[in-house]
């Protein structure tokens, strides 16, 4: 790993998106990595155009960094930021949660099956230089009967693990600096040989029925049905369907549980 000096981590009590504020500190003139946690976010932001709701008592956090990685070269961002996530959150748990600990193709934290994190990352230019923001919302010390319906089976590290080690302050910094070492080695050096299998062995639902929705059609029809495969070299899931392998960039991918017609549910 890249050899750096942590990078600044601002702390808001309040704020309407880490990942805006991080755009304004840039659109300001920011010319060095930094972070910005904040105790409560007013207008959270999800994935494929959600709001996220988060109360106190989560780590909401984005991580910006500049770039000088193509928009295509850092296709696996989201990938690397939910590897470093899983590995910091890995070191949180109690040696017999770790093994329910997966990651949701492309970056979902799950435990259990349940989300205990999600990940947006951004990309925004600004004269001539890019960065990359890494977004990252966590339920810790938070009631997941607060988050609505904006997250799907949400749990919080408040089941998992102690109390007092659940600090968003804490943990903020922790993952800000595991997120900050990714993206620095990232830029310098390309995609750490290995990338593609430590992810194919922390994913979720691997060899299992999935369905993939894309943006807009959540709640649609799904747009591929199939047992998820795995990860190509760049990091695309592979789905198995009938036609072929398919391999997509995006999407919300989801356990494909198959529904029984009444008379295929009578008892002999
Ligand atoms: C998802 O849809 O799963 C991604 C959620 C990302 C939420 C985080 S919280 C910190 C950062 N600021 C935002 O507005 N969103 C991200």
């Amino acid at each position: 790993m890249t050899a750096s000096r942590p990078a600044r981590l601002i702390e808001l009590p309040e704020v309407d998106s880490t990942n805006l504020h991080a755009r304004r500190l840039i659109e300001a003139g920011e010319t060095e990595p930094f972070s910005v946690r904040a105790d409560v976010q007013l207008a959270g932001r999800g994935r494929l155009g959600r709001s996220w709701i988060s109360p106190a008592g989560g780590v909401w956090l984005t991580v910006a960094c500049p770039t000088a990685r193509s928009p295509s070269e850092s296709e696996p961002v989201p990938l690397l930021a939910a590897l470093a996530a899983h590995a910091t959150i890995e070191q949180l748990l109690p040696d017999a949660q770790r093994a329910e600990l997966r990651i949701k193709w492309p970056n979902d934290i799950l435990h259990a099956g349940r989300k205990l994190a999600g990940i947006l990352c951004e990309r925004v230019a600004k004269t001539g230089r890019a960065w990359t923001l890494v977004g990252i919302g966590r339920n810790a010390d938070v009631d997941v009967e607060s988050l609505g319906v904006t997250t799907r089976h949400p749990v919080s590290l408040r089941t998992l693990v102690e109390r007092a080690q659940i600090d968003p302050s804490a943990i903020g910094h922790r993952l800000a600096d595991a997120l900050h070492g990714a993206l620095a080695e990232f830029n310098a050096e390309g995609l750490p040989r290995g990338t593609m299998q430590a992810l194919a062995d922390r994913l979720a639902w691997i060899d299992q029925p999935v369905t993939l929705r894309r943006a807009g059609s959540a709640g649609g029809e799904p747009v591929i049905t199939g047992t998820l495969a795995g990860v190509d070299a760049r990091g695309r899931a592979v789905i198995r369907t009938d036609q072929g392998h398919k391999h997509v960039i995006s999407g919300d991918l989801d356990e494909h549980t198959l529904r029984l017609e009444p008379a295929q549910q009578s008892d002999p």
